[in-house]
C-alpha cells in the first residue's frame, strides 16, 4: 500500500527549499518561518503558505488599503489575476466592480472604444452611444491584463487616465472624470519593452508605482502538495467521482517537476490525473510522460534492433540512466532517489555500490 501525504506532514524531506525572490525580498523584511505574517482573510483563494507567498499576501494586505495604481508581473500561470482579485477584495473599492480588460485580446482597433466608450456615430457600426469599461468600473477596480500589448496608441491614453483620472469617449471631445483604480499584469519584462521602444517609459513608471512579482512555482515547491489537495477537490467535484488521494511517490514527481506553465499547468496536470486515475489513489503511471521523466519514446518505445541485442547489458543501461535522473533530480539525495524509483535506500545504496555508480562523476 502506497505511503500517502496529509496537508499537515512535513514536506521538507520532498520539497526544494525555495529560493528566495530578491524582488519580494527586497520591498519587504524576508520573513523567517518563525516570524511567518498572518494570512488575510480577503487571500483565502490564493492557495499557498510558502514564504514567498506569505511575503506576496503580507505586500497585498498592505497595497490593498492604498488606491495607487499596482503592476503585477510573474510568468504565465503564476496566479497574476488572482492576485489582482486579491488587491480588489482587500481595497475599501471592495463593494465596488472589478472590471477585467485583456489588451492582447482585443483587436487594436476596438481597444480604445472598449476602454473609453463612444459617441453614437463615431465610426462605422456605431449606431448609439456605448460606455466603456473604465466607465463600468466606476467606484472599483480596473484590472488591465497583459499591459505589455497595448498599443503605442492607447498607451498615451492611459497614460492621461492614470495621471488626470480623465479621459474622452471615442468621437467625443468631452472630458469624463474617471473614478477607478488601475491593476495592470503582464509577463513581459516592461523595462525591455521600454529599451525596444514598444511601451512608453512614462506610462512604465506611472504603472509602477507598486510592483507585486508572482514568484514561479518551482521556487515555491513547499506550496505544491497544498496546491495538488485543493485542485484534487475541485477536480473530483467537476469530474463528478469520490475523493481520490495522492501516492508518495506521484507527490515527489509533482514536486520535482519545474512547472514551466507554473499553477496552471499544475490544475490541468491534476484534472487530467483525476480522470485518468482507476482507483482511488493517484500513482505515477496516472501523470503525463515529461512528469515522471521519461518521454513516452524511452519508456514504451523501446525496439529490438535488427541485429539484435545483449539483453543484460540493455537492462543494465536502462537501469543505470534512470538511476542517475532519480539522483540528478533529487540533487543526490538517496532517501528521495530512492523513493522516486520505488526502492529503499539501502537498495539503491547497495545497486550504486554493484554498479560502482557511488560517486556525482560516475
Ligand atoms: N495560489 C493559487 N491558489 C489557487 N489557485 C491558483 C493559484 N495561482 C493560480 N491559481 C489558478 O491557476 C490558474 C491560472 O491563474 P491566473 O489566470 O491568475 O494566472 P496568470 O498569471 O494570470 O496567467 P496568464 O499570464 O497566463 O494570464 C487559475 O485557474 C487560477 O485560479
Ligand atoms: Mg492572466
Amino acid at each position: 500500500m502506497s505511503e500517502l501525504f496529509s496537508n499537515n506532514e512535513s514536506l521538507s524531506a520532498v520539497c526544494a527549499q525555495p529560493e528566495l525572490d530578491s524582488s519580494v525580498a527586497m520591498s519587504l523584511p524576508v520573513a523567517s518561518p518563525a516570524t511567518k505574517p498572518a494570512r488575510p482573510l480577503s487571500m483565502r483563494n490564493v492557495i499557498g503558505d510558502s514564504t514567498l507567498m506569505l511575503q506576496l499576501f503580507g505586500m497585498i494586505d498592505r497595497v490593498g488599503r492604498c488606491h495607487s495604481t499596482v503592476l503585477i508581473t510573474g510568468e504565465s500561470g503564476t496566479g497574476k489575476e488572482l492576485v489582482a482579485r486579491a488587491v480588489h477584495d482587500n481595497s475599501p473599492r471592495s463593494a465596488g466592480p472589478f472590471v477585467v480588460v485583456n489588451c492582447g485580446a482585443i483587436p487594436e482597433a476596438l481597444l480604445e472604444s472598449e476602454l473609453f466608450g463612444h459617441a453614437r456615430g463615431a465610426f462605422t457600426g456605431a449606431h448609439q452611444t456605448r460606455q466603456g469599461r473604465v466607465a463600468a468600473a466606476k467606484g472599483g477596480t480596473l484590472f488591465l491584463d497583459e499591459i505589455g500589448e497595448l498599443p503605442l496608441a492607447l498607451q498615451v491614453k492611459l497614460l492621461r487616465l492614470l495621471q488626470q483620472h480623465e479621459y474622452s469617449p471615442v468621437g467625443d471631445t468631452r472630458t469624463m472624470a474617471a473614478d477607478v483604480r488601475i491593476v495592470a499584469a503582464t509577463n513581459k519584462d516592461l523595462e525591455s519593452e521600454v529599451a525596444a521602444g514598444m511601451f512608453r517609459e512614462d506610462l512604465y513608471y506611472r504603472l509602477n508605482v507598486i510592483h507585486l512579482r508572482v514568484p514561479s512555482l518551482r521556487n515555491r515547491t513547499d506550496d505544491i502538495p497544498a496546491l495538488v489537495d485543493h485542485f484534487l477537490v475541485q477536480a473530483c467535484k467537476r469530474v463528478g467521482r469520490s475523493a481520490l488521494r495522492v501516492s508518495r511517490a506521484a507527490m515527489e514527481l509533482l514536486a520535482s517537476w519545474s512547472w514551466p506553465g507554473n499553477v496552471r499547468e499544475l490544475e490541468n496536470t491534476i484534472e487530467r490525473s483525476a480522470i485518468l486515475c482507476q482507483g482511488e489513489t493517484i500513482e505515477p503511471g496516472d501523470l503525463p510522460s515529461r512528469i515522471r521523466g521519461l518521454s513516452a519514446e524511452q519508456r514504451f518505445g523501446t525496439k529490438l534492433p535488427d541485429a539484435g541485442l545483449d539483453l543484460r547489458a540493455a537492462v543494465e543501461s536502462f537501469e543505470n540512466e534512470l538511476i542517475r535522473q532519480a539522483l540528478d533530480r533529487t540533487s543526490w539525495n538517496k532517501n528521495r532517489a530512492a523513493r522516486l524509483l520505488g526502492l529503499n535506500r539501502t537498495t539503491l545504496v547497495e545497486m550504486l555500490k554493484r554498479k560502482r555508480l557511488s560517486t556525482r562523476a560516475a
